[in-house]
């Protein structure tokens, strides 16, 4: 029976190879340990066991490889081998929005526990960081030691992960705070030893019970979502008054109680966990009967899903009033840069209601193209930037990947049929459009708005995408 490593370091298993788990695996044997990837899809083991990663992510694809390479990282579709292998279980599988209801899905999670513990014959820490309602790492810890040969042995703890897409290794290996939600001391301090690494670079811990763990993801991503609509709600103010919401968002983040970080007005958010964790969070304060309490988070939802219909109206009337027929090119497609998800993706959601109203929309992004062909089959796509705005009456800059931040507005001015751009993202500079000719328009400004060079350099430092 396998116990700990030569090192005397824990033995670490990750149960689900996606964003989280292929990051957590591959991060935590750079940090030295020995680790075992645990997926029940055999293609994304085996291309994760060649090095590849199987979505978009910068610097994992050479992490992975040195993991793979070192022997310290392999991959198993196999439970027995996994139960036997660990003594920290990370439980890292996806929860996602069920189809019918805004609650979320537990099947994956509920299986990878019950897998994993069925086949746990000696003491072990079951260790949850998928996002899940509150209450569930208690009713998990109950089936788990049902389930276990090993009963009791089996600990369980909650250790919610914070990190973004297109910075996952750094949020990994340098994150802001630890979370860890244990009912023992002993999983706290097997936890302590997990994370030594990030703990002796001073990194905070906050031990909490379950529950306070369970929220404390919940509560951070509601806030992060209501920030976001906060500031495209002053847009909606500023596109009925003439006040510009830029001006006033970087007036408002100098202001450090609040801060410029997610204060980025414009087509909202979208991905696979902040649109679908405030709806499973307002869904769950509902059953524990306090859903008066977060109630304003369904306003939250309604800002956001606001600002795609609005981008819409904006790219109708820069057409002249009427899309059908127009030839509109949609740059961008994944939920944010730096990404290939198109999980609840505004650019792609405005792509899909463009086409409805009869427009002729071509797509284009640097990576989430395959994604966005798969789930959006009715829309046409580009290869390239240019390929994608010839002949555009519109074009719609709609994710902020820097090659259409730095393209040059007089070289893409040649390729189209007419100079109107619709600036989903606040993140072009709106006089070099408009001084190459261009009628530049962004969400919550006035038509006549200009850049202030100053003021958008430090929107940049103050407001990263
Ligand atoms: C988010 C949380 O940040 C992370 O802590 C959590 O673990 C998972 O969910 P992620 O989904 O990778 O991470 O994306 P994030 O960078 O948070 O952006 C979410 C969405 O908000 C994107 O669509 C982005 O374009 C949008 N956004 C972000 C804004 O519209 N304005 C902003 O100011 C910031």
């Amino acid at each position: 029976m396998a116990t700990r490593n030569a090192g005397g370091r824990p033995r670490l298993t990750v149960i689900g190879t996606g964003y989280l788990g292929a990051t957590h695996a591959v991060c935590m044997a750079s940090l030295g340990f020995e680790v075992l990837g645990v997926d029940v899809d055999r293609d994304k083991l085996d291309r994760l066991e060649n090095g590849d990663v199987p979505f978009f992510e910068p610097g994992l694809a050479e992490q992975l490889r040195q993991a793979v390479d070192s022997g310290r990282l392999q991959f198993t579709d196999d439970f027995v081998r996994a139960a036997d292998f660990g003594d920290v279980h990370f439980i890292c599988v996806g929860t996602p929005q069920t189809a019918d209801s805004p609650a979320a899905d537990l099947r994956f999670v509920d299986a990878a526990f019950s897998r994993l513990a069925e086949n746990i014959t000696r003491p072990a820490l079951i260790v949850g960081k998928s996002t899940v309602p509150i209450g569930t790492a208690e009713r998990l810890t109950e089936l788990v030691q049902d389930l276990s040969p090993a009963g009791e042995a089996v600990d369980v703890a909650w250790n919610p992960e914070f990190l973004r897409e297109g910075h996952a290794v750094q949020d990994t290996l340098h994150p802001d705070r630890l979370v860890f939600g244990v009912c023992s001391e002993s999983a706290a301090e097997k936890l302590r030893e997990v994370f030594a690494p990030m703990l002796d670079e001073g990194t905070p811990v906050i031990i909490t019970d379950l529950k306070t763990a369970e929220l404390v993801k919940v509560a951070a991503n509601a806030f992060l979502a209501t920030k976001i609509s906060y500031i495209n709600a002053m847009a909606e103010v500023c596109e009925a008054t003439g006040a510009d919401v830029n001006l006033l968002a970087t007036a408002l983040s100098y202001d450090s109680r609040i801060g410029g970080r997610f204060l980025k007005p414009g087509l909202g958010f979208g991905g696979g966990c902040l649109p679908k964790d405030i709806r499973a969070f307002a869904h769950r304060a509902e059953e524990l009967g306090v859903g008066q309490a977060v109630s304003f988070l369904r306003e939250v939802d309604a800002i956001n899903h606001r600002r795609r219909t609005r981008t819409v109206d904006l790219v109708r009337e820069l057409a002249g009033g009427a899309l059908a027929g127009k030839r509109i090119a949609v740059l961008g497609a994944a939920f944010k840069p730096n990404s290939d998800d198109i999980r609840d993706a505004p650019a792609l959601d405005v792509a899909a209601m463009l086409h409805d109203a009869d427009a002729i929309v071509s797509v284009y992004d640097p990576a989430a193209m395959d994604n966005a062909k798969r789930a959006y089959p009715q829309l046409r796509y580009a290869d390239t930037l240019l390929e994608a705005i010839k002949d555009a009456d519109v074009v719609a800059m709609l994710t902020e990947w820097d090659e259409f931040r730095d393209a040059d507005p007089e070289k893409l001015g040649q390729h189209v049929a007419l100079r109107r751009i619709v600036d989903g993202r606040h993140a072009l500079d709106a006089d070099a459009y408009r001084s190459t000719g261009w009628e530049y328009r962004a969400l919550g400004r006035p038509a006549d708005s200009h850049t202030v060079a100053l003021i958008s350099d430090k929107q940049d430092e103050l407001i990263p995408g």
